[in-house]
């Protein structure tokens, strides 16, 4: 194991290209130990900061190795899921490089619902009942015994897009016919179907490292496309850091979760080299708080308002996760609130078109406490900024109070422009309301 001196600066190597990567890139970029920064592939906001990586294959192991060997990478940090599921943490760090993220075991925290449900019964971590299926007529039965509403979800990894919130029994056996018909690939082969529940969302990432885990402030996430929480769901449309209806009850029963989650990783028969970020997502049920999912990588775009906020060095810190050195991981944040509206393409999450020309990003971001993270967009040969993927940009704002963190968002989305740009005017807004909007 390669441990440095505190102080050293590295070269640092980020896998992924959306908002979340930028963020990462950002923090990252504010340490003196940060040397070369390289983001593969990373977008038009992360080539201000960083030397954007273009052809990297970042879910192939020994591409990555191969890359992090030349260019003498001292952290390789992963953003998304895919690298994680394919082994890509295994490979870098047999080489004795760090490597930030799950091995492939951890990974299927995520990668398989009914792994993930397996190691929340072994662990007594409160979550819906469910049941899991490779035999669709048993999957019908099963639905048919439980009655709508309820959930059904391809195992695997689909792009955020292999849940399906049934309200009736009939979309209920649709989404199972779907699955086993490959509307999700592979990912559909085996189905867990589980019971609705009911509440507020709330996500609760955490530092994981040889069984330790030390969690971030919550956040909470607007999944639905338009204003009044309607529409289909999106990767996100708006995020908030911390979450001002979660009572200290509930952070204290997440905060227990995510630790006995981690200390669960570290163990038989689990036993995974768990070394990176641990999404925990949560319904805030009447009986407590409830585990929805796992993922095995900082959410997109949670992280876009937790990061701003945490106040230690982000180098130290991953060097820490990475190195196996739960000892040395320290986290401090600061009192202000974040909040981040994201601007999309119009037509987002349907078919939507890229190439507009941006204006006014940096008009938004000499606003004080504002930072623009971009999530889709590019460079043209003119150096323009343009739009290059259904959420461009997000636009986040810190204050002292919510409020004033929310105002200062908007102002900002204010100031920029693109042509068939869409987005909810209304994050934060039921927060402002408090608990009692969620029990309507
Ligand atoms: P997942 O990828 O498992 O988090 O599911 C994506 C989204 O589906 C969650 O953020 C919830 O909005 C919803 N969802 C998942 N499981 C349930 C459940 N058991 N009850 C209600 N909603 C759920
Ligand atoms: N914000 C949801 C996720 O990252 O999965």
């Amino acid at each position: 194991m390669c441990i440095r001196d505190r102080g050293e600066t590295v070269n640092i190597l980020v896998l992924g290209g959306g908002g979340r990567e930028h963020a990462i890139a950002w923090a990252l970029s504010q340490s003196p130990r940060c040397d070369q920064l390289y983001v593969a592939p990373g977008n038009g906001g992360t080539a201000s900061i960083a030397q954007n990586v273009k052809n990297l294959a970042a879910e192939e192991g020994d591409a990555v190795l191969s890359f992090a060997k030349d260019h003498e990478i001292g952290l390789v940090v992963v953003g998304p899921e895919a690298p994680l599921v394919a082994g890509v943490a295994d490979v870098v760090r047999a080489a004795g490089i760090p490597i930030f993220g799950p091995d492939a075991q951890g990974a299927q925290l995520e990668g398989s619902k009914t792994y993930s449900k397996e190691f929340m019964d072994a662990n007594g971590i409160p979550t819906a009942r469910y049941a899991s299926f490779t035999d669709e007529a048993q999957a019908r039965a099963y639905c048919e015994e439980l009655g709508a509403p309820l959930v059904v979800k391809a195992d695997g990894l689909a792009a955020g897009k292999g849940v399906i919130v049934a309200e009736t029994l009939e979309v209920a056996l649709d989404a199972v016919k779907e699955c086993f018909q490959g509307a999700f690939g592979e990912a559909g082969n085996r189905v867990v179907i589980e019971e609705m529940l009911k509440g507020p969302e709330c996500s609760l990432l955490a530092f994981v490292s040889k069984g330790k885990a030390f969690c971030m402030a919550p956040a909470q996430d607007h999944k639905r496309a338009y204003d009044g929480d309607l529409g289909p769901n999106t990767g996100g449309m708006g995020v908030y850091s911390p979450v001002p209806i979660v009572t200290d009850e509930e952070m204290a029963a997440m905060v227990s979760v995510m630790e006995t989650a981690a200390a669960a990783t570290a163990k038989d028969p689990f036993e995974q080299d768990y070394r990176g970020c641990l999404y925990g997502g949560f319904m805030l049920t009447q009986e407590g708080p409830k585990v929805l999912e796992f993922n095995a990588r900082f959410g997109d775009p949670e992280t876009q308002v937790v990061l701003p906020r945490l106040q230690g060095d982000l180098v130290d810190i991953m060097l820490a996760v990475a190195e196996g050195r739960p000892e040395d991981i320290e986290l401090s944040w600061s009192n202000k609130w974040a909040v981040s509206v994201v601007l999309a393409s119009g037509g987002y999450p349907g078919s939507y078109e890229k190439g507009k020309v941006i204006l006014g990003v940096s008009e938004a971001e000499q606003l004080d406490d504002v930072i623009v993270f971009h999530a889709g967009t590019a460079l043209n040969n003119d150096g323009e900024l343009i739009t290059a993927g259904g959420r461009v940009l997000n636009v986040v704002a810190l204050g002292d109070t919510f409020e004033e963190a929310r105002n200062r968002a908007y102002e900002a989305c204010n100031l920029i422009k693109f042509e068939n740009m869409q987005f909810r005017s209304d994050i934060g807004k039921r927060a402002l309301l408090g608990r009692s909007a969620w029990d309507a």
